[in-house]
């Protein structure tokens, strides 16, 4: 499939890497490519420099935010929350109309220190901003309750015996992506909670998600439902 990434973290890494390696056509989304391109130093938590990872990962082609989106039959949102709605204007509204966006962002404000607090919240989502700013855009909110590495190979951890959300407004959309999830990179166990309007619930998962993470020392962990 043709994939467009917005985002050059760790995140658009990892996806547009595993992607990339399974055979897939990636094209990962930056603000303004010289300048990424021209960054070599790792960020403050020691991901690399996209120019430095794209040695390594030569299949991955970098565009702008237009072209990623322009590109992808399906595009996935990997930006920094609180630019998202940003990227997503240079991504281009008649770049996105009537595809999947699989958001992963999460508006986490880290501007008033550690913790970071959440932008939107409660009454109000992330996901929902996109997709009343997009509507004629299929957000698929998933993936933002687990790390970038066990986001492509949940079974590195409890043989993948742990769970992910989706949430949606479009059933067909949202049935397209449990599928590829699993496909993709093997999630076994994927609960649908609904509309976007859930997406309140994953991303204010992520105050107790960065306090287990500073607890426990590692990202690689999960929830797993049991009823
Ligand atoms: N890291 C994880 O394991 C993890 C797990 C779950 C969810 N998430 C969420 O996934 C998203 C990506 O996380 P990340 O750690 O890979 O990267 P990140 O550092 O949060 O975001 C990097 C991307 O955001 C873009 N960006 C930053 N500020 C922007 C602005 N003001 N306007 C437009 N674009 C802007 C950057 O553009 P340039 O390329 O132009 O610099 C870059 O492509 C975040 O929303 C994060 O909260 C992360």
């Amino acid at each position: 499939m043709k994939i467009g990434v917005l985002g050059t973290g760790m995140v658009g890494q990892a996806i547009g890497g595993k992607l990339a390696e399974m055979g897939h056509d990636v094209i990962i989304g930056t603000r303004d490519v010289p300048n990424t391109m021209a960054r070599t130093e790792p960020n403050p938590n020691g991901i690399p420099a996209f120019s430095v990872w794209q040695k390594q990962n030569p299949g991955v082609k970098l565009g702008t935010f237009a072209d990623a989106a322009k590109h992808g039959e399906i595009v996935i949102n990997a930006t920094n929350g609180t630019g998202s709605i940003v990227a997503l204007d240079l991504a281009g509204e008649t770049n996105l109309n009537d595809k999947i966006l699989v958001d992963i962002a999460i508006p986490l404000d880290f501007s008033k220190g550690m913790p970071p607090i959440l932008s939107v919240c409660n009454t109000d989502s992330l996901g929902e901003q996109i997709q009343r700013a997009f509507p004629k855009v299929k957000v698929v909110k998933t993936l933002n309750t687990v790390t970038a590495s066990l986001m492509v190979n949940p079974r590195q951890l409890a043989d993948g015996e742990h769970h992910l959300f989706v949430c949606g407004n479009n059933a067909e959309a949202k049935a397209q992506i449990i599928n590829l999830l699993a496909n993709w990179f093997g999630w076994k166990h994927i609960i649908d909670l609904g509309d976007i309007s859930n997406a309140r619930g994953t991303e204010m998962y992520l105050p107790i998600w960065l306090r287990l993470w500073g607890t426990l020392g590692t990202g690689i962990f999960n929830v797993k439902i049991v009823k």
